[in-house]
């Protein structure tokens, strides 16, 4: 058998680099131990990429602003944190409207699937519209949240919600002159 003739190969001379020393001789290998982060109990919102993003959902027990334009899904969010909330995760919710009617709600959430009267019936929604006549609070002078939180607490209570939206905490303050002149 001959060889095959291969064509003759020109290498460059290879200088020889500089060996690192290895680290291990340098200093004892140290592997980080990565501390383990404290974990704040999360409340899923049902919406998948929310809930990744946010590692797990809203936190659980404590209050979150939802802040944003007109008409950028603020009161979307919020409903369907709740109606999740009750078909998901067995939580039930109270969701206070101060500015749009309890029918628009509905027909709003109909058209994606949420059935709000269901729900109500149910006992796992309470859907509770509060109008505030800000021209009797400035007449009066007297504004206070006490009544606010009783009618809350009452709702609440009458299906042990786990989930609260109060849409939007704006609105209880936006028109008294106060709230535009700190002074
Ligand atoms: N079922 C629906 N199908 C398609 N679009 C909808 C539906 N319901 C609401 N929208 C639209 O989605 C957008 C978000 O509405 P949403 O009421 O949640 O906004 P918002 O941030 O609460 O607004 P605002 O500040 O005026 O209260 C609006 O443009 C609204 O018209
Ligand atoms: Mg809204």
């Amino acid at each position: 058998m001959t060889k095959p003739n291969r064509a003759p190969t020109t290498r460059p001379a290879q200088q020889k680099k500089p060996r690192a020393k290895s680290a291990s001789r340098l200093a004892p290998a140290v592997t980080p131990t990565p501390t383990p982060k404290p974990k704040l109990p999360k409340s899923p919102t049902g919406i998948q990429g929310l809930d990744e993003i946010l590692d797990g959902g809203l936190p659980t027990g404590r209050p979150t602003l939802i802040c944003g334009g007109p008409g950028c899904g603020k009161t979307l969010l919020a409903m369907e944190f709740v109606v999740r909330g009750a078909t998901l995760y067995d939580e039930p919710g109270v969701f206070m409207a101060f500015e749009e009617a309890a029918r628009d709600l509905s027909q709003n959430v109909a058209s994606i699937g949420f059935d709000l009267d269901e729900l109500i019936r149910r006992k796992k929604l309470v859907l509770d519209i509060v109008r505030i006549d800000h021209q009797d609070i400035e007449e009066s002078g007297a504004f206070d949240l006490e009544g606010l939180f009783i009618r809350l607490g009452h709702a609440i209570d009458s299906i042990g919600a786990k989930r609260v939206v109060l849409d939007t905490i704006e609105s209880l303050f936006s028109d008294l002159p106060k709230f535009h002149d700190p002074a």
